[in-house]
């Protein structure tokens, strides 16, 4: 493996040099590059993996098989074989917990991301009229912002009263640990639920959930995370950090295709509580009586009790085939290793080749960043460069204000891929 000065350290900041190193020399001793022929990639310079990651090639033969399962066996599908329908949501649950740190009884794949997050503010955001706040981030995805302040108004509560948000420092672009855990420190008796992301979406900053989880707790506030820019980019503990619950989606960096199934993780202190309310549907009945039709609720002693309705099977199907690709490629650590490469890389070629031209505003030190860069054009107009960057062929995204966002994906991007990005981009910039 050709390294600059050995490997990445893990912690710290990631070193940046005038040296220049060969991609292709990279891409030739990458033990996951073959990974890439699993996926169909976009043409051009996929680099939007952190939107919606690329196809799985072999998530056609499993959608396809569940479609020809429907075709011959009809509704004897839902019991029949290995892959029977009533129970297909469990096929995923080992690979997803492995993901995010969990227990395989902690999680369970259902519906879409926000749909989860008001599922589970339902059981962990209990106020009272001297607890009742929520503390978000002030750049929270709009859809958590609205759930959190719709679950506010639901209790009877006024967001303007309610609802805590935390902001970087002015002149700033990310949170600063310390001043997230002085805002739930200085809330603690008002404060009943911290909600935040394991990795902001616009900055790719990566927040401190332990000490996050700790303070939340100590201040007797309730804690979950949005693991949509989390799950599948970077290493995490949920159940050791004692995460009360989190939620993320899978069309992104577990490439399930728009829309894809979301997943939900409860902590398994909570599995048991009869106390905790909670929505409640057929699918999270006891799975030996559900099919008698009785109507009195006997909640499956796993996350699985949060499920409401039968199974989005196609969906499914999809995600399931890109967790197997992931599991074959060695899972979350083995692509955190190569992801630390590429984010080394790209930051030393942009320091080469782009100098002060463009900012990187995501943290640089490894603990606080994934695959994502949060790129600010300083030589003139960003949205203008990001155009320029789309018609050379270069799939990344714009989020206003000002960022272009681009995430070199260890599953199917390449140095070369970065090492072509960087090229494109200086002679744009220029
Ligand atoms: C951080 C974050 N939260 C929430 C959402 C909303 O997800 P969904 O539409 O699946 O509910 C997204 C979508 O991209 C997101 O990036």
């Amino acid at each position: 493996m050709p390294e600059l000065r050995g490997p990445a350290p893990r912690q710290g900041r990631a070193r940046v040099s005038a040296t220049t190193v060969d991609a292709a020399a990279l891409d030739a001793a990458d033990p996951l590059a073959r990974y890439r022929d699993e996926f169909e990639l976009p043409k051009g310079i996929y680099l939007v993996g952190n939107s919606l990651g690329a196809l799985p090639r072999r998530a056609r033969d499993y959608v396809a098989t569940e479609l020809d399962r429907w075709a011959t066996l009809g509704v004897e599908g839902h019991f029949s074989g290995q892959l029977a329908w009533k129970d297909y949501h469990e096929l995923l649950t080992g690979q997803l917990a492995r993901l995010v740190g969990a227990r395989p009884d902690e999680v369970v794949a259902m519906n879409s991301l926000t749909v989860n997050l008001h599922l589970l503010m339902v059981s962990f955001y209990r106020p009272t009229p001297g607890r009742h706040k929520i503390l978000l981030e002030g750049h929270a995805f709009p859809s958590d912002h609205f759930a959190a302040e719709s679950q506010i108004r639901q209790r009877g509560f006024d967001p303007a009263g309610s609802l805590v948000l935390v902001e970087p420092r002015p002149g700033e672009d990310t949170l600063r640990a310390e001043d997230i855990l002085a805002a739930i420190a200085g809330h603690g008796d008002e404060l009943a639920l911290v909600l935040l992301p394991g990795v902001q979406y616009y900055t790719g900053q990566v927040l401190a959930m332990a000490d996050i989880t700790r303070a939340a707790h100590a201040a007797g506030a309730t804690v979950g995370f949005d693991l949509a820019h989390a799950a599948g980019n970077v290493e995490l503990a949920l159940h050791d950090w004692g995460v009360d619950f989190a939620a993320w989606c899978s069309y992104k960096y577990l490439n399930a295709g728009p829309g894809g199934v979301g997943a939900a993780y409860v902590h398994e202190r909570h599995l048991d509580d009869p106390t905790l309310p909670k929505l409640t549907g057929w699918w999270g009945t006891n799975k030996s009586t559900r099919f008698a039709m009785a109507t009195e609720f006997d909640p499956i002693p796993t996350a699985e009790s949060w499920q409401l309705s039968n199974a989005p099977i196609l969906a499914m199907a999809a995600l399931r085939a890109s967790l197997d690709v992931i599991d074959e490629a060695g899972g979350i650590g083995a692509l955190r290793r190569k992801s630390e490469r590429q984010i080394d890389f790209l930051d030393r070629r942009l320091a080469d080749q782009l100098g002060e031209r463009v900012l990187n505003i995501t943290p640089s030190r490894l603990a606080e960043r994934g695959c994502q860069f949060a790129l600010r054009v300083r030589a003139g107009d960003g949205r203008r460069v990001f155009d320029e960057l789309e018609r050379a062929g270069v799939r990344c995204d714009w989020r206003e204000p000002d960022v272009i966002r681009v995430a070199p994906v260890p599953l199917y991007n390449s140095f070369a891929d970065i090492d072509r990005f960087v090229a494109i981009l200086d002679g744009i910039v220029r």
